[in-house]
C-alpha cells in the first residue's frame, strides 16, 4: 500500500466534509454518540472534583459519615464516567461502521457501473486499494479520530476553565509549562510517525519483491536465480531492519524524554502548589484536583495533536475516493431510453463508423467502417493482429462509441438503447475467456443466472464441456480457481461457450472462440456452434479455415478498414491480402 507523498494527502481536512451525508443517514447513532459524549465528558471534568471531596472532605473532616459520602461520590462519579464511555464507544465504533459500510457499497457500485474508458485509464489494483486501504482510513476517522478530536477539544476548554476556577494562580503557570512539556513529545512524535511509515515502507518493499518472486517462481526457477533472488530478498529484508533501528531508537528517547518531562512538570507544580497548601493558600485536596486536571488538559492536548495527522491522512484518502466518486460514465442510457423489440431480428447495420481509443488519439482502431449484416447471417472478420476486429465488437457492445459515424442493430441507433439492456441481447465469447474463481457451474450460469442445472448442463454439453467436467473430481460443483487457472486454455474457452450459449441472445459475437482448442475438440465445438450459430446474426473473428468456410460471407480487415468482401474462393481469386493470410495462417 503506498500512499502519494504527504505533502498531496495532506492540508485537506476540509475533504472530510464529504463524509457527512454518510453519517447523516445514521442520525439516531450520530444523537446518541454525541450525548453519549456529553455525560461522558462531564464524568470525566467532575472526577477531580470527587477526588478533592474525598480528601478535603474524606480525610480531614474526621467523621464517618462524611467519608462515607464523599467516597460515595466519588465512585458513582466513576461509574457514571464508565457507563458513559463504555456507550460513547459504542455508537461511535458501529456509526464508523456503518459509514464505512456504506462508503465501500457505494464505491464498488460506482466503479463497477464505469465505462470501459475508465478501467481502462485505471489498474484494478489501484481501484482495489482505495475500496480497502483509503476506505479503512475513513474507519479510523468516523470509529475514533472523529470521537477522540471532539472529546479531546471539549475536554482541554473544560480543563482549561476548571484550573483557573480551582487556582488562577497555578493555573497561569501550567499555561506556561503544558506546551512547554507538550510541544517536544509531539515533536518526537511526529518525527517517529514519519520514520514508522519509512518503516512501513521498506517492509512493503520486501513484500512486493517476494511476492513478485514467489508469483514467477518458476522463471526464477528455470533460470536458476534461487541464490540471487535469495540475495536480494536478503538485502530487502536488512534495509528494513536498519530502518527500524533507527525508529526504535528514536522511539525509546522519546519515551525516556516524555517521562521526564511529564514528571517534570508534575512535580514543578506539586511543588509550587505544596508551598501553597503550607502556606494555607489551599487545600490539599484543591491541589489534588488541579494536578488531576492538569493531567487530563495534557493528556488531551497530546490526543488531539495525534488525531490531527490522522484526521490529515484520511482527508488524502478521502479527497482520492471523492474524486472517484465523481467520475461519470460516458455510455449512459439516454433520458427514455427505447425498449428493445422482444423479438429482435438482429440486423446489424455499421455506418461509415470512425473510431480510436481513449488513450490512443492518434491512431485509429477502425476507419471509414461500413458492415451491414443480415439478420440470421454469419460473417466472419479475418485480418491481421491490430487490424480492429474486436474493437468492432467493442463498438456493437457500447463498451466505446464512435467518434463518428452510426452503429444500428433492427435499423435502430444503438445510443437510443440502455446499454445494459443492449447487452443483455448479445452474447460474447471474448479473445480470453474470464473465469471466475467460482465453481464450473457457477461460472456457466454467468450467462443466465436464473437458469436451473439441467440448463447448465445442456449447455456444457452443447459446448463439449461435459466431459472433462464430468471428470473433475466434484465434477460441476468443483472450483476452477483465480481466472479458471485450474482448466487448460482449451477447456476455459469452452466454458466461456457454455455460458454464450445458456445466455441464448438473438445476435451471438465470437473471438476467436476456439483458438486455444486442438483440432479434434474444435471440430467437436465448431458443431456446437453451428448449432448455436443456427438462426442467430453471427460475427465470428476466426483465424481457422474451419469457421472461415462456415459462414456465409468472409470480410477481410487491415488498418481499421475494409480491404476485401467474398467467400473464401473470391477472396482466394483475388490474390490480395487473404490469400496471404491463408496461406500463412490457415495451415489446417
Ligand atoms: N483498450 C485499448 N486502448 C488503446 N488502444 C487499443 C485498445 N485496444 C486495442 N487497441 C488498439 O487498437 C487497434 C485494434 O485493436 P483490436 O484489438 O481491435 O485488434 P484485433 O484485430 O482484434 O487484433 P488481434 O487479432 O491481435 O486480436 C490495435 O492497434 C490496438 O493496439
Ligand atoms: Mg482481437
Amino acid at each position: 500500500m503506498s500512499h502519494p507523498a504527504p505533502t498531496k494527502t495532506k492540508a485537506r481536512i476540509g475533504s472530510l466534509r464529504a463524509l457527512w451525508p454518510f453519517i447523516r443517514q445514521h442520525q439516531i447513532l450520530f444523537m446518541a454518540w454525541l450525548l453519549a459524549l456529553a455525560a461522558s465528558s462531564a464524568a470525566t471534568l467532575a472526577l477531580p472534583v470527587a477526588f478533592k471531596t474525598m480528601i478535603d472532605q474524606g480525610f480531614s473532616s474526621g467523621r464517618g459519615a462524611d467519608i462515607d459520602r464523599a467516597f460515595l461520590f466519588g465512585f458513582a462519579v466513576a461509574a457514571a464516567l464508565a457507563l458513559a464511555t463504555a456507550a460513547r464507544f459504542f455508537f461511535v465504533s458501529m456509526l464508523g461502521e456503518r459509514v464505512v459500510a456504506d462508503l465501500r457499497e457505494r464505491l464498488y457500485a460506482h466503479l463497477i457501473g464505469l465505462d470501459a474508458e475508465f478501467h481502462e485509464r485505471n489498474r484494478s489494483g489501484e481501484l482495489v486499494s482505495r475500496l480497502t486501504a483509503d476506505v479503512e482510513l475513513l474507519r479510523g476517522v468516523v470509529g475514533s479520530s472523529m470521537s477522540v478530536a471532539l472529546r479531546s477539544t471539549v475536554t482541554v476548554i473544560g480543563t482549561l476553565i476548571m484550573l483557573f476556577v480551582t487556582s488562577p494562580r497555578l493555573a497561569s503557570w501550567a499555561l506556561l509549562g503544558i506546551p512547554l512539556s507538550v510541544l517536544p513529545i509531539m515533536f518526537g512524535a511526529r518525527r517517529l510517525e514519519k520514520m514508522s511509515r519509512d518503516s512501513q515502507d521498506r517492509v512493503a518493499d520486501a513484500n512486493a519483491l517476494a511476492t513478485e518472486t514467489l508469483g514467477a517462481v518458476r522463471t526464477v526457477q528455470a533460470h536458476a536465480r534461487e541464490p540471487y533472488e535469495r540475495g536480494r530478498f536478503d538485502q530487502a529484508v536488512a534495509r528494513a531492519v536498519r530502518t527500524a533501528k533507527r525508529r526504535i531508537w528514536v522511539q525509546s528517547l522519546v519515551t525516556a524524554i516524555a517521562i521526564v518531562l511529564i514528571f517534570g512538570a508534575i512535580t514543578t507544580v506539586l511543588w509550587m502548589g505544596a508551598h501553597d497548601v503550607i502556606a494555607k493558600r489551599m487545600t490539599g485536596g484543591t491541589l489534588a484536583q488541579f494536578v488531576l486536571y492538569a493531567m487530563i488538559g495534557a493528556g488531551s492536548v497530546a490526543a488531539l495533536a495525534e488525531v490531527w495527522n490522522d484526521l490529515q491522512r484520511a482527508s488524502g484518502g478521502m479527497s482520492r475516493i471523492g474524486e472517484l466518486l465523481e467520475e461519470r460514465s460516458k455510455i449512459l442510457p439516454p433520458p427514455q431510453p427505447r425498449s428493445l423489440p422482444h423479438a429482435l431480428r438482429g440486423e446489424l447495420h455499421l455506418d461509415r463508423v470512425s473510431f480510436h481509443y481513449p488513450l490512443r488519439p492518434d491512431l485509429p482502431a477502425l476507419e471509414d467502417f461500413s458492415l451491414h449484416v443480415r439478420p440470421g447471417e454469419t460473417v466472419a472478420l479475418v485480418g491481421p493482429s491490430g487490424a480492429g476486429k474486436s474493437t468492432v465488437f467493442s463498438l456493437l457492445l457500447r463498451f466505446h462509441d464512435p467518434q463518428s459515424g452510426t452503429i444500428a442493430i433492427d435499423d435502430a441507433d444503438v445510443r437510443e438503447f440502455d446499454p445494459a439492456a443492449l447487452r443483455a441481447r448479445i452474447a460474447l465469447v471474448p479473445q480470453q475467456p474470464t473465469l471466475f474463481a467460482a465453481s464450473a457451474r457457477d461460472n456457466i450460469r454467468y450467462g443466465r443466472l436464473d437458469a436451473s442445472d439441467a440448463e447448465v448442463e445442456a449447455a456444457a454439453r452443447a459446448a463439449e464441456a461435459h466431459e472433462f467436467l464430468s471428470d473433475l473430481p466434484k465434477g460441476y460443483d468443483e472450483e476452477l480457481g483465480e481466472r479458471g487457472a485450474r482448466l487448460s486454455g482449451g477447456q476455459q474457452q469452452r466454458i466461456a461457450i457454455a455460458r454464450a450459449l445458456l445466455k441464448d441472445a438473438p445476435v451471438l459475437l465470437l473471438d476467436e472462440a476456439t483458438s486455444a482448442l486442438d483440432a479434434q475438440s474444435e471440430r467437436a465445438v465448431q458443431h456446437a456452434l453451428e448449432n448455436l450459430m443456427r438462426g442467430r446474426t453471427t460475427l465470428v473473428i476466426a483465424h481457422r479455415l474451419a469457421t472461415v468456410l462456415k459462414a456465409d460471407r468472409i470480410v477481410v480487415m487491415d488498418r481499421g478498414r475494409i480491404v476485401a468482401e467474398g467467400t473464401h474462393s473470391q477472396l482466394l481469386a483475388q490474390d490480395g491480402l487473404y490469400a496471404e493470410l491463408a496461406r500463412l495462417q490457415f495451415l489446417d
